[in-house]
């Protein structure tokens, strides 16, 4: 994980060094409202067919199934933490790449992003009147915050 996050950095950081800083003052935060309460709603939907198995009901990293192994968190201060000052567009491609574990490319693009609003919406973040794109180029301009 933290191999592929470097890697994924380094393509993404990349980007708005070389960007003009008209680019740079652009940069969204995720408590700015960068998705609806719809969009958010079908995230929860996938969430609950690919991802809740491992990640848990709660996105808490803790399996229903005891015997199954815990996962990181998806959502709230542990997660945040772990994602702080990395853009939307690290985690579409982090997850777009390697998940779900044990099937990953069997969701299409829209639905990850889906999942990403139901993420940020459970971790406390506002929706808003807009959806978040499946389109890496806006991804990078929202950046993971802890705090508002
Ligand atoms: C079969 C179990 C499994 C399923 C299903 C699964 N994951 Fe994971 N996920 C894992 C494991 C295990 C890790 C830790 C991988 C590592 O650290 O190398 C992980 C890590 C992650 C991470 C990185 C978290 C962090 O902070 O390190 C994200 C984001 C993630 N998964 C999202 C998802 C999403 C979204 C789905 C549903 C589309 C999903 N996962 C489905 C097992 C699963």
């Amino acid at each position: 994980m933290k191999i592929v996050v470097a890697v994924l950095t380094l393509v993404f950081m990349t980007a708005p060094i070389a960007l003009a800083q008209q680019e740079i003052d652009q940069m969204t935060s995720v408590w700015e409202g960068v998705f609806t309460e719809a969009q958010a709603n079908r995230g929860q939907a996938v969430y609950d067919g690919a991802c809740g198995l491992c990640h848990g009901r709660r996105l808490n990293g803790a399996p229903d199934d005891p015997d199954m192994r815990s996962t990181p968190p998806l959502a709230r201060a542990k997660f945040l933490r772990e994602w702080e000052g990395r853009s939307l567009a690290v985690l579409f491609e982090y997850t777009r790449a390697t998940m779900p574990e044990n099937n990953p490319g069997s969701l299409t693009d829209e639905e990850f992003v889906d999942v990403i609003a139901y993420m940020l919406s459970v971790s406390g973040m506002p929706a808003a009147d807009e959806e978040l794109q499946p389109d890496p180029q806006s991804l990078a301009r929202s950046v993971i915050q802890q705090q508002p």
